[in-house]
């Protein structure tokens, strides 16, 4: 039967190549180029400016990112696109709309989620996160953030998992399942190799095949396969010489062909400099979309260096994200999520996930304990990091509030001297200069010896919190970040002595977004909780680990090593300028920059153990209010079957309920290229047992966890020798073994070279 022409609407995936047919170069190219960027306090000028045609059309939900344009005679709805990896962001209050406001769920940051090992929470977690955009009608979330924290000063170290690529791969793909379960879609980003801040827009990494296949590219290909995400974000960042957004071989022969990822690629907001060159790779949609961007592509059309046929499956891939959006599906979206039970569930996911670093015989504490509670953040908690990944929420729950509701006395003086104080130094901080500048730390006060002697005699334990804010933008620095600033290393001496000198206990609390230096003042502290920046519920979440109330179960994500030297990639980080300039006229791309990975896939513990260097607490520590034991492993499948399956039986031999996590790495046999002292392959965690209970976990592993990855050979290679399969507690202590044989070399995957 004849088409009627004027009758053709996209209403489900089989009408796509029916609406692509239809459509005019002008409407192809409207679709691949987003609405643009609206965003209040922008400095004109800043940006290129959007299609003049978009001015007019208002705004579906302030705040969010960005838009795709709507083609409405073919039945084409924009869809809306909102960060970010800890909550939806989006603009609290609206110009027109004076009703109530539209605050969202402020979710605990990626690192602390990785540190649960808990898939069933991260994808709880983006249940409650999707459920949220939805009801805000958002089409696509703007994360999870998943790039390997490769170096503690990452300024965005805090929207990352972990420093290991498998802890990274299943916790994103857990978050990616949780949101995209409510008909919300996810981008994962940024792809790839993104692992720092500075000049980001133009800096080239070089990185190894190795360690990329290995190391870099490895979480995404796991978040891809068991998350099937909706679609991908590629990174600012060039990849040895390419714009990975320009760069055909990531985009398509490897993530298209190879991990066969069936969803759309888009740009990170105004990343890469040729949108020709970005459709040409398969990077269907140029965020947030300008109108050079359009004309450029239109000319391409004309001069034949962007076909029709690329153009159109650029355009596809587009449609079928559409068809599964809630936009097109007419989900009448009610702008009253349930923030309530989002902020329950933020409540136990932190205090779950929290890590206890140190404690001697400190903790748990219970309520109506007598508490001097010290540092600025005790009394003005960091939820979470700034720029896209930060989070308009309705409020945080402050420590001193939640210990207080928590049934403690607290010393009143304390409390109402840091309001005053706090307040003062507020009101004196400068006013942002960017839109996404991280607000200067206010110094913490000089402790009054006498004072503190008084307290220390009468309170029956110090708390103290350091806090750390970074974000997008910048890294961190050692001096005064990475490093304790002086005024706090004084606080915690002048604090810790007084209550050693009255045989009163002292717990630090670590309020951080990433790794800090511990090792030169932890013997002041008798307990250390690392609380990371756990969302808008931190105060509560801290008081129900220390109260006991919760049992935290959290394990480090990242090393923390005993000096910045340590660090694998220290000598090489953040890199250096080049010579010359902007490449596209647009003031935010920076100056050109290079970093090279030369520690390679030696990466976090994979780098420390190698080099046998001691770290201040390892991958995967963390301790429990109980103690546990393990069975020695039983491999329980047949020798040469795959996937190889392990069972360790765990026992709460403690005197309180527990979680454990079971962490297996691969010891692998010597090659002449090297291979890391032991690997992350599998992990589990046990549910909450009683005092006595036990639980068998079984661990599988396939034999491409065994691989390595031969660049020379361009291959996944398992090579024959003893595999020793290790479960330990943490990355340094292995706690029992078995081995496993492999009787000749196996070729698990022949793969393509990325560029
Ligand atoms: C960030 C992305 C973010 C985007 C939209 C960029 O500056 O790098 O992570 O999703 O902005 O806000």
């Amino acid at each position: 039967m004849a088409q009627d022409k004027n009758n053709i609407r996209l209403t489900d995936k089989q009408s796509i190549p029916r609406v692509v047919a239809a459509m005019t170069p002008e409407e192809k190219v409207s679709l691949v180029t987003g609405m643009g960027l609206r965003m209040e306090g922008l400095p004109p000028g800043l940006l290129p400016p959007g299609d003049p045609k978009d001015a007019d059309i208002p705004e579906k939900v302030p705040g969010a990112a960005g838009r795709t344009h709507a083609i409405p005679r073919l039945g084409i709805p924009s869809i809306t696109l909102s960060d970010g990896p800890a909550g939806i962001r989006i603009n609290p209050y609206r110009n027109n709309d004076s009703t109530k406001p539209y605050y969202a769920t402020g979710f605990p940051v990626a690192t602390l989620l990785a540190s649960s090992w808990d898939t069933a929470l991260v994808t709880q977690i983006g249940k409650a996160m999707g459920k949220e955009a939805l009801e805000y009608g958002i089409d696509v979330i703007l994360g999870p953030g998943m790039n390997i924290q490769r170096n503690p000063l990452g300024g965005r170290n805090f929207e990352y998992y972990s420093e290991d690529p498998l802890l990274t791969g299943h916790m994103a793909a857990a978050m990616v399942r949780g949101v995209q379960s409510t008909g919300v879609g996810t981008s994962i980003k940024h792809f790839a190799a993104n692992n720092q801040e500075f000049n980001r827009m133009q800096l080239n990494t070089i990185v190894s095949q190795r360690a990329l296949r290995e190391i870099y590219l490895r979480g995404f290909q796991m978040a891809v396969k068991l998350g099937q995400p909706w679609t991908v974000m590629s990174s600012y960042n060039k990849i040895n010489g390419l714009y990975t957004s320009e760069n055909p071989a990531l985009l398509k022969r490897l993530l298209r062909d190879e991990w066969k990822f069936k969803g759309i690629v888009m740009t990170d907001w105004f990343g890469g400099t040729s949108p020709v060159k970005q459709l040409n790779a398969w990077n269907n949609l140029l965020m947030p979309g300008f109108h050079a961007q359009s004309q450029a592509l239109l000319g391409a059309l004309q001069d034949g260096s962007l076909t029709t046929q690329t153009l159109d499956a650029n355009v596809t891939g587009i449609l079928q994200m559409v068809v599964q959006s809630p936009s097109f599906k007419k989900y009448k979206y009610s702008d009253k999520p349930d923030l309530t039970t989002n902020a329950a569930i933020v409540r136990r996911a932190a205090a779950e996930s929290m890590v206890l670093l140190k404690n001697d015989s400190t903790l748990p504490i219970a309520p109506p304990g007598k508490i001097a509670l010290f540092g600025v953040t005790s009394y003005k908690l960091i939820a979470g990091g700034t720029g896209s990944g930060d989070v308009n929420k309705a409020y945080v729950t402050d420590l001193d509030k939640a210990l207080l509701q928590g049934g403690y006395v607290l010393d009143a003086g304390l409390q109402t001297e840091y309001a005053r104080y706090i307040a003062e130094k507020t009101a004196q901080l400068p006013k942002p200069t960017t839109l996404f500048s991280t607000p200067p730390p206010i110094p913490e006060q000089q402790p009054d010896a006498e004072a503190i002697s008084r307290l220390a005699k009468y309170m029956d334990v110090a708390i103290i919190t350091i806090g750390r804010n970074a974000g997008e933008g910048s890294d961190r620095k050692v001096a005064d970040d990475f490093l304790l600033r002086d005024d706090e290393h004084s606080m915690l001496k002048v604090i810790s002595e007084a209550f050693h000198a009255n045989n009163k206990k002292v717990v630090v609390v670590l309020n951080i977004g990433g790794v800090i230096e511990t090792a030169s003042w932890r013997r002041y502290a008798d307990a250390i909780l690392l609380a990371w920046q756990p969302g808008q519920e931190g105060g509560s979440s801290i008081a129900d680990v220390i109260s006991g109330n919760i049992n935290p179960s959290g394990r480090l994500a990242a090393s923390f090593p005993m000096q910045y030297k340590d660090v694998p990639s220290a000598a090489d980080f953040p890199g250096k300028e080049l010579p010359g300039g902007n490449d596209n006229g647009n003031p935010m791309m920076g100056r050109p920059a290079e970093v090279n990975y030369t520690e390679d896939i030696y990466v976090g513990y994979r780098g420390y153990t190698t080099q046998k260097i001691a770290t201040a607490f390892p991958f995967g520590y963390g301790l429990s209010y109980t103690n546990f034991t393990y069975s020695r492993p039983r491999v329980t499948s047949a020798p040469g079957v795959t996937p190889i399956r392990v069972a360790v039986t765990v026992t709460n031999t403690g005197t309180r309920p527990g979680r454990e996590v079971v962490q297996l790495y691969i010891a692998a046999p010597a090659i002449k290229q090297g291979r890391p002292v032991r690997e992350l392959k599998a992990f589990a965690k046990t549910g909450i047992l009683p005092p006595g209970g036990k639980e068998t976990l079984q661990l599988t592993l396939g034999m491409a966890d065994l691989a390595w990855f031969d660049d020379t050979r361009m291959a996944w290679v398992v090579t024959p020798g003893t595999y020793k399969i290790e479960i330990g507690s943490n990355a340094e202590s292995v706690i029992t073994s078995t081995e496993y044989k492999i009787g000749k070399e196996i070729i698990i995957e022949k793969n393509m070279a990325v560029w």
